[in-house]
C-alpha cells in the first residue's frame, strides 16, 4: 500500500552547514533550525537536535557533546547527520515509522561522487523512500526567481556558512560555476583571529557570528556602528570587554571579501561572451545567509561594475527553489534532467500525486 504523507509524496530538504530547512507541499517551510546535534558522549545517543542542541553549545556538562554534522557543505559525521535529518523529517513532515517520503535535497555543485553518495545514503537512512539530489546553486536561482529556463544567462552567488556557490545558468542548466569554502564560517574565523591579534582577547565562534550579523559591513556606506564584545584576555585569562566598530570588522574580513570577488571574476572570465553580455544587463543575484552581510551588494557592484541584487528572503532561496520544483510540474519536467543523482528506485521522476 502506498502511504500518502501530508497530502504529498515529496518533502524538500536544504541540508546546510549551519541550517537545515524542510519543506512540504501543504505547509511550506516546516523546519528552519541549526544543523546541530547534542549527544551523550559515552553512548553517542542523541539528546536533541536543532535549536535545542544549539543552545547547549559551549554549555554542556562533561558527558554531553555537541556537533555540526556538516562541514564546508558536506557531511563530516555520517551517523549524526542521518539521525539529525530523521528528527527533522519527523518534525517537519510528520514522518513516522512506515511512512517513507520521496526527498528532494540539494548539494553544493562540484562535490565528489562519494560526498554526494553520503547525502543520498543519509537521507535514505533517515527514512526516505527515494532521494533526488539537485545542484544547490540551481535551486537557489529558482528560489530567487531568476529565469533559469530562458536563453539569457543569469548569475547566482549563494553564500552559505560552509560554501559559496557561484553559477551562470542558461536554458535550465549550469554553464559555468565555482564552489569554494570561503563563506560565513570563514568570516567568523577571520573575526576571531583579528580580535586575538588586535585586542589579545579570545572569543567563541557564536560571538564572532553574532558580531558579523549585527555590525558586519563589507562597505563603508553600510557601517552600522559598534558593539560591546566580551571575551577572555589571553594574557591573564580574565574576562575582557571592549567596543568593536563596523570598520574593524570590515578590516578583519577584507581578505575573504577579496577572495569572493576574485572567484566571481574567475567564473565570469570562463563564461562564454554572449552569456557574459546577458549578465552585464541582468547582474548578479546574491542568495544564502551570507548575502545578508551589510553592504556586500555595494562592495561587489563597485568591484565588478555589474548590477548586484540581494534576493528576498535570501537564506530561504534554496528551499524556496526546491518548493517550486515540488509544486510546479511543468518546471520540474523541464529541469528533470538535472536530477544529478537518485537512489535506485528514483531514476524515473514520478508525477506528484
Ligand atoms: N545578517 C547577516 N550578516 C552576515 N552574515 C549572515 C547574516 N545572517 C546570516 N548570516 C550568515 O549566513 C550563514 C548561514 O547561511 P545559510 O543558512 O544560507 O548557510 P547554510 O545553507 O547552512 O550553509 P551551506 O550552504 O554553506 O551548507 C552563517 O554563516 C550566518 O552567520
Ligand atoms: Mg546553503
Amino acid at each position: 500500500m502506498r502511504v500518502r504523507m501530508n497530502g504529498s509524496w515529496y518533502v524538500g530538504v536544504d541540508l546546510g552547514t549551519a541550517n537545515t530547512l524542510v519543506y512540504t507541499r501543504d505547509k511550506g517551510i516546516t523546519v528552519n533550525e541549526p544543523s546541530v546535534v547534542a549527544y551523550e558522549k559515552s553512548t553517542s545517543e542523541i539528546i536533541c537536535v536543532g535549536t535545542a542542541a544549539e543552545r547547549m553549545i559551549g554549555k554542556t556538562p562533561a558527558g554531553i557533546g555537541t556537533v555540526y554534522p556538516l562541514r564546508g557543505g558536506v557531511i563530516a559525521d555520517f551517523e549524526f547527520c542521518a539521525e539529525m535529518l530523521c528528527e527533522f523529517l519527523k518534525k517537519g513532515a510528520g514522518l513516522f515509522p512506515g511512512v517513507r517520503p520521496r526527498v528532494i535535497i540539494c548539494v553544493p555543485y562540484g562535490i565528489s561522487e562519494i560526498e554526494r553518495r553520503a547525502v543520498l545514503d543519509s537521507a535514505t537512512d533517515a527514512g526516505a523512500r527515494s532521494v533526488y539530489v539537485f545542484d544547490e546553486p540551481l535551486c537557489a536561482a529558482i528560489g530567487a526567481g531568476l529565469p533559469v529556463l530562458g536563453s539569457k544567462g543569469c548569475m547566482v552567488v549563494d553564500i552559505g556558512a560552509g560554501t559559496t556557490e557561484i553559477a551562470v545558468i542558461s536554458h535550465g542548466g549550469i554553464v559555468t560555476s565555482d564552489s569554494f569554502k570561503i563563506a560565513g564560517n570563514t568570516l567568523d574565523n577571520a573575526i576571531i583571529s583579528y580580535i586575538k591579534q588586535e585586542f589579545n582577547v579570545l572569543i567563541g565562534e557564536a560571538s564572532a557570528r553574532d558580531i558579523k550579523e549585527k555590525i558586519g559591513s563589507a562597505h563603508t556606506g553600510s557601517d552600522i556602528g559598534a558593539i560591546e564584545v566580551k571575551g577572555r584576555n589571553m594574557r591573564d585569562g580574565k574576562a575582557a570587554e571592549f567596543v568593536l566598530y563596523s570598520a574593524e570588522v570590515r578590516e578583519a574580513i577584507t581578505e575573504s571579501l577579496d577572495s569572493l570577488f576574485e572567484a566571481v571574476r574567475s567564473v565570469l572570465d570562463s563564461t562564454p561572451p554572449e552569456l557574459c553580455a546577458d549578465i552585464y544587463d541582468s547582474g548578479i543575484m546574491l542568495t544564502g545567509g551570507g548575502a545578508l552581510l551589510g553592504g556586500l551588494d555595494v562592495y561587489l557592484h563597485e568591484r565588478t561594475k555589474l548590477p548586484v541584487m540581494v534576493a528576498e528572503r535570501a537564506s530561504e532561496c534554496v528551499i524556496g527553489g526546491i518548493g517550486k520544483l515540488i509544486r510546479d510540474g511543468a518546471l520540474r519536467e523541464k529541469i528533470e534532467k538535472m536530477v544529478i543523482h537518485a537512489s535506485d528506485d528514483a531514476m524515473q521522476f514520478p508525477k506528484i500525486q
